[in-house]
């Protein structure tokens, strides 16, 4: 079979490990050919292509980022924008297509399905909220990455009696955060899921000053917001194509009210995009390589509108519609296990 593959959307660290899970089974296992599409859709639009072969996908496992490179191409806004992916779908005379990507970059994988193209989808997000899959490679790194960092800040924000605060990424679902905070002892975890309580804060950090300990870690995930603040804390107002704002800024937001309401020296930092780099966690080319075999298994059973999935320990799959369908939020239990690690009210 000839298929074409893209990364859409936000990279991960372990696309390049689908990628070439792919295409080694494809081509050792069913004899099939391959392009890859630069920049997700974008490449299909301006049919901007790179072979895909042994050659090219050696050497990439352990490769953060993606060799098909990365965009948040939204082909819904661009005039005739689908019946040009026909036609460059014909062009190069494909099969089939697989696509990795979040809720965005597979909206256009259901909108071509629609029009009788044979999509399988990989779900792809460093924030590993979409719904219907246990997990997203590229978590496991991120949460590595945010841990390793708490870890780090704990000597500095001890030696200056701080109270450090840490931003993590999670848009609508802080699974980052909430990881992250628990696996680094965080004192106080904040996510998008429940709005900020800014007196609870300020009551968790003075019992941690009135124990003894005079420093405090807080992680928030970006998208939390405090009550008063009507939208997420974002940069600038510009939208990008599917609509979402650039968050960043709610970490300094936090610490200047925090010193302000208990005059403990406060700082922030934000991990931003540190947190979507360099090279994957075991775990995460464990779990990128076994969807980049189911997601080839299910090309060759003649499968299409499937997003490979994980259920528990085992690869599944389910309509790429479903699960683009809600965003998959930090479950209320590991609120609990946060609760249980701090003081009572
Ligand atoms: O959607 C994943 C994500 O990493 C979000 O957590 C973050 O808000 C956004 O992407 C950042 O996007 P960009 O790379 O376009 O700045």
């Amino acid at each position: 079979m000839r298929i074409g593959m893209l990364t859409g959307g936000g990279d991960c660290p372990g696309l390049n490990a689908v990628i070439r899970a792919v295409v080694r089974k494809g081509i050792l296992h069913y004899n099939d050919e391959f392009i890859g599409f630069l920049e997700g859709w974008r490449g299909v639009i301006d049919d901007r292509t790179m072979p895909l072969d042994l050659v090219t996908t050696t050497g990439i496992l352990q490769r953060g980022g993606t060799i098909l490179r990365s965009s948040r191409t939204n082909v819904k806004k661009i005039e005739g924008g689908f019946e040009r992916c026909l036609e460059v779908i014909a062009l190069h005379k494909l099969d089939a297509l697989i696509a990795m990507g979040g809720d965005d970059t597979q909206s256009i994988s259901v909108e071509l399905a629609k029009r009788n193209i044979n999509v399988v989808g990989v779900p792809k997000t460093i924030d590993n909220d979409l719904s219907g899959t246990d997990a997203c490679f590229g978590f496991d790194t991120a949460v590595t990455i945010a841990t390793e960092a708490i870890d780090r800040l704990h000597s500095t924000t001890e030696a200056h009696s701080r109270v450090q605060v840490v931003e993590v990424m999670g848009r609508d679902a802080g699974w980052i955060a909430v990881t992250s905070g628990i696996a680094g002892g965080a004192d106080v975890i904040l996510a998008p899921e429940n709005p900020i309580d800014i007196d609870d804060v300020v009551r968790l950090l003075r019992a941690r000053w009135e124990s003894g300990k005079r420093f405090a870690i807080v992680v928030v995930a970006e998208g939390a917001k405090l009550p008063e603040h009507t939208g997420q804390t974002s940069v600038g107002t510009k939208l990008d194509s599917f609509g979402h704002v650039r968050l960043s800024g709610i970490g300094q937001v936090l610490a200047e009210e925090i010193e302000k309401r208990t005059g403990y020296e406060t700082r922030s930092v934000n991990l931003g995009h540190t947190q979507r780099g360099g090279t994957p966690t075991a775990y995460d080319r464990m779990l990128a390589t076994r969807y980049g075999i189911a997601a080839i298994d299910l090309v060759h059973q003649g499968k299409f509108g499937q997003l490979v999935v994980l259920k528990g320990t085992q690869i599944s799959t389910i309509p790429i519609a479903d699960a683009i369908a809600k965003t998959r939020t930090v479950t209320p239990d590991l609120f609990e296990v946060i609760k249980s690690l701090q003081p009572q009210p």
